[in-house]
């Protein structure tokens, strides 16, 4: 237990029970001093904005997670922590610290992006889900569909995409039919894909499952429980920023939980547009407890069931067209600037109608079209892919451009991307 949440980086600080013990004596008497006696002046306020600004802006660049998108009370306490772990008296000493220590900044991410998750999050959630995800594979075996896709976003160390598994399996086994399927699980934290792919957990962990599920899916050793092969063998872990990278497609059910709560109006409504995209036309879309959908995105979904946060695609509804952006590259250090100048209201609109203009020429006049970062993950996606592109069955595979096409393509677009590294000429077929 203690070994995991160090692996996932949830202490925070890690040492001896003698060096923890006068650790605790340094910050007790820093709560024990008299609080300052005047509230800060503005010029303080104003520094402290500035240097989380700023600090927001480092960690974009050198991480690329785009923070300015994540509710500025959340980032605010998360940076604290990280600024009272690292002895910092404030965030504007923060700030200059992390122009010597680079390594504050995967800090800062980490502590916005580690993720509380547990076995059968709200049972009575997976309840209701169980009866419409029965329906919806009675209906799609009907209506002779081959496979089930599944996408957890923001699924932490894999519990959520576990437990979808679990009844799906289930479900498929009382149904008696046979259907291919998958169960994706995306995270921009790297830590919390990695245990998630490991499929070990601490047995105290998973006391919530139903002992039938704890005895036919996992193995024990010792007091770790090991993911049956032939479940983990279904479950595919990559990173993905369901704010910047494109979604995945034809998608029967999206669980996105405890994710929004972090997130701006604006960049909830976001998501949950690209969430809709993402959904085959009678879709599944699970929310957390305390997430509900606003007014722009209501229209996109009916209620399964509102008090559970489940809902289905509205197929005739239609969502404005994605407005991808392109992911800023992690760079490395470079010194800490203050944020850059906002743009104007007006200029968004502008730059907000300027892409839709081009989005909507692409969709319709260019050739189906992906672009791909150098590792060979698709970035964007402009046309129809249908019967170009398929989803990968079997093992765990990278989600990569030959992994997506045709057997039989896949040495010519392994070629085809070797050349353009290498900078050879543009390859045609
Ligand atoms: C509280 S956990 C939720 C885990 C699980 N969905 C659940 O409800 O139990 C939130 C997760 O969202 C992830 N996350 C935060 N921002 C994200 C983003 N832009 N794209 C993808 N995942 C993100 C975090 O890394 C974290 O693992």
């Amino acid at each position: 237990m203690p070994q995991t949440i160090i692996e996932r980086g949830l202490a925070d600080h890690v040492d001896t029970a003698v060096a923890l013990g006068r650790r605790l004596r340094t910050l007790l008497q820093a709560v024990d001093k008299p609080a300052t006696p005047q509230a800060p002046s503005d010029s303080a306020m104003t520094d402290e904005r500035q240097a989380m600004a700023a600090l927001v802006h480092r960690v974009a660049t050198s991480t690329g997670l785009e923070l300015g998108q994540y509710q500025e009370a959340t980032l605010r306490r998360q940076f604290e922590r990280v600024m009272r772990q690292h002895g910092a008296t404030s965030l504007v000493q923060l700030a200059a610290e992390a122009e010597r220590t680079p390594e504050l900044l995967q800090a800062l991410q980490q502590s916005v992006t580690i993720g509380v998750t547990e076995w059968l999050r709200n049972p009575s959630a997976f309840a209701a889900l169980r009866v419409a995800w029965r329906d919806h594979i009675r209906a799609r075996a009907a209506a002779g569909a081959a496979t089930l896709r599944l996408w957890s976003v923001g699924c932490s160390s894999g519990e959520e995409v576990y437990t979808l598994a679990m009844l799906t399996d289930e479900l498929l086994g009382e149904l008696g039919v046979s259907l291919d399927w998958m169960v994706l699980g995306t995270d921009v934290n790297a830590a919390a894909l990695e245990q998630a792919r490991s499929g070990l957990f601490d047995e105290d962990s998973a006391s919530a499952l139903p002992a039938a599920w704890r005895e036919r899916y996992f193995s024990r050793i010792g007091h770790t429980l090991r993911l049956q092969q032939e479940l983990r063998r279904r479950c595919i872990f990559t990173r993905h920023d369901v704010l910047q990278d494109l979604p995945f497609l034809r998608m029967d059910l999206v669980a996105c939980r405890n994710v929004l709560i972090y997130l701006k109006g604006s960049a909830k409504d976001e998501v949950l547009r690209r969430l809709h995209h993402a959904l085959l036309p009678d879709g599944l879309l699970m929310l957390g407890r305390s997430e509900a959908l606003s007014a722009r995105t209501r229209t996109l979904f009916t209620a399964v069931s509102t008090q559970e946060h489940l809902w289905r695609k509205r197929p005739d509804a239609h969502a404005p067209p994605l407005a991808m952006r392109a992911r800023r590259p992690a760079a490395k250090a470079t010194p800490v600037h203050p944020a850059p100048p906002q743009l104007r209201p007006v200029d968004h609109l502008e730059a907000d109608l300027r892409e839709r203009l081009l989005q909507h020429l692409l969709q319709r006049h260019a050739p189906p079209t992906v672009l791909l970062d150098r590792d060979g993950h698709p970035l964007h996606v402009v046309g129809s892919m249908d019967g170009l592109m398929r989803w990968p069955a079997g093992a765990t595979v990278a989600l990569t451009m030959p992994n997506l096409v045709d057997a039989a393509w896949q040495r010519d677009v392994q070629l085809a991307m070797h050349r353009l590294l290498d900078g050879s000429d543009a390859w045609r077929r």
